[in-house]
């Protein structure tokens, strides 16, 4: 008999994460599928991909490493890290250039990493960005 599969077991644990966690507070928050602790935005440059992916007034959502790349409709590219300011929930939704965290609804401006919707209330943290031989790399802000 075939062993249960782990997109399964995903499901549950996904669905375990959504139950209503009233009065629990922020001792609450983890990961949004529940498996192991939170991510953390890079501490040494990371290289993300190709700058062209990456487009005017747009942005791009890094989320194996927890950074969100925009660029201006000037060019200019920005860099934030995509751990919740709110309670440390990785943000793992981009729509637009809005981010959106799964834990309590935050939504931040990707293009300059202002608090859109609470209960939020600090900017995320800016990243160096640079573009090296066509390519993206993103760190710890210097
Ligand atoms: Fe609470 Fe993101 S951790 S809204």
């Amino acid at each position: 008999m075939p062993a249960r599969s782990s997109a399964s077991r995903r499901t549950v644990l996904r669905g375990a994460a959504a139950a209503p966690v009233a009065g629990l507070g922020l001792a609450a928050c983890s990961t949004p599928d529940g498996d192991g602790p939170a991510g953390a935005a890079p501490t040494a440059p990371v290289d993300l991909g190709a700058a062209n992916e990456v487009a005017k007034g747009a942005a791009q959502l890094y989320q194996d490493h927890n950074v969100v790349v925009s660029r201006d409709r000037n060019g200019t590219l920005k860099a934030y890290s995509t751990i919740c300011t709110h309670a440390g929930c990785p943000i793992n939704k981009l729509r637009g250039t809005t981010l959106v965290c799964p834990c309590h609804g935050s939504e931040f401006d990707a293009l300059t990493g202002k608090v859109v919707q609470a209960p939020a209330t600090e900017s995320l943290t800016e990243l160096t960005v640079r573009t090296t031989d066509g390519r993206i790399v993103a760190g710890p802000a210097s």
